[in-house]
This record gives C-alpha cells, structure tokens and sequence, in this order.
C-alpha cells in the first residue's frame, strides 16, 4: 500500500480524535523510522515515549517471539511465570512494594486512585494533583488532570479531585483537608511543558503525608524506565513514593501499564476489588523484561546521564545564540526548550527536514530521544534544531 491509500483509509474508517502529521511510518530501528514513500526520520519523540530504548531492540523482539510461540495470554485466575518474574524485577528495583499490571498509564492510574480510596475508607477518597499535570484520558484521569482544556465538555466529572499550583508548599498545605486520601504528582510534567518538581517540595509532600497518613503518588508513566537517567524518577529525590505508575517505555513497545505499591498498603486491594483481563499478559511481561535486560547489560543508564548532558549543553549553548529561547529544563533524555514565538513553526519545520520532536503547551519543544541514542544522531539534531530556530 502507498502511504495516500493508508491516509484514506484512516479519513474512511477511523475516528478522527488525533492530529496526525502526514508520515506513514512503515517500519523503524533504533532512532530511526522509515516512511511509506521511502524517507528516513531521526525520532526524538519515539512513540511519545514509549519507544525508550529505541525501536525494535532485539532484546525486546526475542523475548516477544520467544514468548509469542509459547503462549499468549494467561488469565488472572491462574499463575504464569513472567508476570512473577517481572513483578520480581520492578519490586528489587525500586521500594520493594508489590505490583498490579494493566494496559496503560490511564489504567495504572486508576488502580492508584481506588487503591488510594479503598485505603482512605470510609473517610478520605480526595487526591490532590497539580496543575499542569497530565494523568490519561478515562474520566478520573481527566478529573485528576490539572489542565481545563483536557476536561471541557466531559462535565460532570468523577468527584474528589483537586488541582492546585505546582511547587507551592503553603497552597498544598492549605488545600489537605481530612478528606484528603492521597497526593499525586509527576517529578517531570510532560505534557505540561517539562516542568521539573523541586526537591524541597517534593520532601514536604513526603513529609505531610506521613504526617496525616495520606498516601504519595508518584505518575512515572512517561519519566519511569530510565529516562531521567535513573530507573525512576524519584530516585533522584532521595524520598520513597507509596505508589508508583508506569507505562509507556515498560514495555518496549508492547502496550502494559503497572502500578507499584508499598507493601504495607498492597494489600488493601483484596479479591474482588479491581481486575484487568489483560493485565500481566505474557508477551506484554516478556516486552518488558526485554527492556529491563537491555537498561542492565547495556548499561543504558549511564548512556542517557551522558547523552542527555551532552544534548541539554548543546540545548542552552542554542539558547546563549538565539534571544527567542526563553528556558531549557529538564533530567537526562526528559527535555524541553521553551520558546517566546513560534514553537509550532519550528516543529514543523524540524518534521519537514526529518527530525521528529513534539511542541506540548504551545511554547515548548519537548525532546527525548530513545536512551540508545549516539553522539552522532544529537549533532545531526542539533543542525535541524538550529536552523529551525533560526528560521523562527
Ligand atoms: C504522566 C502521564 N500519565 C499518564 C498518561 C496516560 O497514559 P496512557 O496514554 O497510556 O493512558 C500519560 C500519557 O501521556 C502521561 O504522560
């Protein structure tokens, strides 16, 4: 098929809720991606970060061939092993909690949201997010999302969210009540512009919660995995969260989600309670002990601390060149470079030269590369960047 009759297709026969740029991607490695009609693209943005350790990286397709041929699907009512041993892996490596597997971010945070409530029962069931945050798109995920524009014209939406200003301790403290069950928060706004959580702030909302036994959430769906240059983001705050959610890069492409929760409150969450068919399904679980193997063997950890540092250097030297450049913020391959005008324009331009990035809030170009990602891939986008910017 050529890529006009892809595009009619979809104009035909799927839902036109996305804006989709005109690339039909055929196949893609590394950080790389091939189109339809035969161009290449540098993909700074793989997969809105799904793609973490890049595309099609074998030690993930093994694992999924390997455990497509065995068998595919286990349902919860039984035992399969690769869920165990993943669970295994996610607890050692990050709070010794135990794990709920699902299919997504929106998913992980809705199982964080009930387990929350069904620990707050029967008197707290508030959570308390920030604005600017992104949560998912079911209705408690847009209720707990801290951005008007996601929540327009789904009124009414589930009670018992609140979003207030991010790093404000006084505001927080303020807004805790008792019916408060939990506080919920991304170290890294994403979608809200690569805003970074101070550390301060986030030791205070540690500190409140153990307080009033409130619970701690951290949303690691897009800065989980790696990419900050730990596993998970709050490794670099020197606190422990009680939950955790991740998806995205968990899977290395394969679509799972997990939320990670402390021992001592796992097991609010009895029989009965909540339940995924898809959760822990094998392929998902091998995807993702693939990506776990290749951030170890591969020392994938230490590549994102380099390369990220390298690229946020090159990032502000642009900005000590060009007036427009306002801010680049940002942890390991999680950055953002915010400009006055025009962030749309050189978006597209970078698109139209083969570099593929994201512009989220209007103003910031939002870059993370796979954490493969080479020296030679961040100079050849760095070239785009610029003369993008340029251009602007
Ligand atoms: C921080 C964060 N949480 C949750 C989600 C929702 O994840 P999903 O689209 O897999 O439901 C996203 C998606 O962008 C996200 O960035």
């Amino acid at each position: 098929m050529n890529a006009n009759q892809v595009m009619d297709l979809y104009n035909e026969y799927v839902m036109a809720n996305y804006t989709r740029k005109k690339l039909v991607i055929k196949k893609a490695k590394g950080s790389w991606v091939y189109s339809a009609d035969g161009k290449k693209y540098l993909d700074f943005f793989p997969g809105w970060a799904v793609s973490g350790i890049g595309y099609c990286h074998q030690r993930v397709v093994k694992a999924v061939q390997r455990q497509a041929a065995k068998i595919m699907h286990v349902s919860n009512n039984y035992y399969n092993e690769v869920q165990g041993q993943l669970a295994q892996k996610l607890s050692l490596n990050s709070f010794g909690g135990k794990v709920f597997f699902c299919n997504s971010g929106a998913e992980a945070n809705e199982g964080a949201f009930k387990l929350a409530r069904a620990y707050g029962n029967p008197k707290r069931y508030e959570v308390i997010t920030m604005q600017g945050s992104f949560h998912g798109r079911t209705l408690a995920c847009t209720a707990a999302t801290g951005q008007d524009k996601c929540k327009l014209g789904f009124e009414p939406l589930p009670e018992g969210f609140k979003s207030i200003p991010f790093n404000d301790k006084n505001v927080l403290k303020e807004a805790v009540s008792d019916k408060t069950a939990a506080i919920m928060i991304e170290l890294i706004q994403g979608e809200g512009g690569i805003k970074v959580a101070e550390s301060n702030y986030v030791r205070f909302i540690r500190e409140l919660c153990d307080e009033k036994n409130m619970l701690f959430i951290v949303d690691e769906v897009q800065t989980g995995m790696g990419r900050t240059g730990k596993l998970f983001a709050y490794q670099h705050y020197g606190i422990e969260p009680d939950i955790i959610t991740l998806a995205k890069s968990l899977g290395g492409g394969m679509p799972i989600g997990a939320m990670i929760a402390q021992k001592k409150i796992a097991g609010t969450l009895r029989p009965g309670m909540h339940a995924s068919t898809f959760g822990g399904n094998p392929i998902a679980c091998a995807g993702a002990l693939g990506v776990l193997e290749a951030i170890e063997k591969e020392q994938l950890l230490k590549n994102t601390v380099q390369m990220g540092t390298l690229l946020k250097n090159e990032m502000i030297k642009l900005k000590g060149k060009y007036p427009i450049i306002k801010q680049v913020r940002g942890i390991g391959l999680m950055l953002g470079m915010e400009i006055i005008v025009n962030a749309p324009k050189a978006y597209d331009y970078c698109f139209a030269k083969g570099l593929l990035i994201n512009c989220t809030q209007g103003n910031t170009l939002r870059i993370m590369p796979s954490m493969t990602v080479t020296e030679k891939e961040i100079k050849i986008a760095m070239e785009i960047l610029e003369e993008a910017i340029s251009k602007c």
